[in-house]
């Protein structure tokens, strides 16, 4: 039976091998093989650029889409999307901010701090995949490229210059807190809203996870003697 011609790439009616010239051999419009000499039954060419005649998104950026059976309404969802959007933006300036720090830092404390601040860029990698994750579940699009999370964070800009490693520390300790407190108060957002799901995410993942990090970090800016008590 005959396919389609619909699956051909653009040209391919005039490379179509002939059936006499293919030793007799059966071809179909859209399953010709291309390459130099190729007697394939299978085209191999990967269809390239098919992105400069884009159709329309499969969903634009901001709506919800209702797919998926989760017992969850419209309202809800477009309010649990709008605030984990804010919190990966948020994460993932945060989890760059590590690993800015882990290369530029320095001073007596480097390879502590190096080693901490790698460790807690794999902890916040893995935020950000749960709460993007979340975000589809729910039906939204997670924001993901690093011009649109730098207009959405609410973390304030980082310079490119070299810092101190107590002004890294400083800068990590502000951003932690400024996620915390809206993890506070979209957990009981999401709460109220009886999304258990994000509420579980924000309370189990995201705070229990930046408190441990702000109590590791914070420790390193405690002006305490080394050698002889004061
Ligand atoms: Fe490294």
């Amino acid at each position: 039976m005959a396919t389609s011609s619909k699956t051909a790439p653009e040209g391919a009616a005039a490379k179509k091998t002939a059936p006499a010239a293919n030793g007799g051999k059966a071809t179909s419009p859209g399953n010709v093989g291309h390459g130099a000499g190729s007697n394939a039954a299978v085209d191999i060419q990967p269809r390239l650029n098919q992105q400069q005649n884009a159709p329309a998104p499969t969903q634009l950026d901001g709506t919800v889409a209702q797919r998926l059976p989760i017992g969850l309404d419209e309202a809800t969802r477009q309010e649990s999307v709008t605030m984990l959007n804010q919190l990966l933006a948020d994460t993932m300036t945060l989890r760059d901010m590590y690993k800015k720090h882990h290369w530029q830092v320095v001073g007596p404390t480097f390879y502590q701090l190096h080693l901490l601040y790698d460790k807690h860029y794999e902890e916040q990698a893995v935020l950000v995949d749960s709460i993007a994750e979340r975000i589809q579940i729910l039906g939204g699009v997670a924001v993901a490229m690093a011009h649109d999370v730098a207009e959405l964070s609410s973390i304030p800009r980082v310079p490119r210059d070299r810092e101190e490693a107590p002004v890294q520390v400083s800068r990590l300790l502000d951003a932690h807190q400024r996620i915390l407190k809206n993890c506070h108060d979209y957990a009981e957002k999401a709460d109220e809203s009886g999304d258990d799901g994000t509420n579980d995410l924000v309370v189990s993942e995201l705070v229990r996870t930046n408190e441990m990090q702000v109590w590791f970090v914070a420790e390193h800016v405690v002006d305490s003697p080394l050698t002889r008590a004061e």
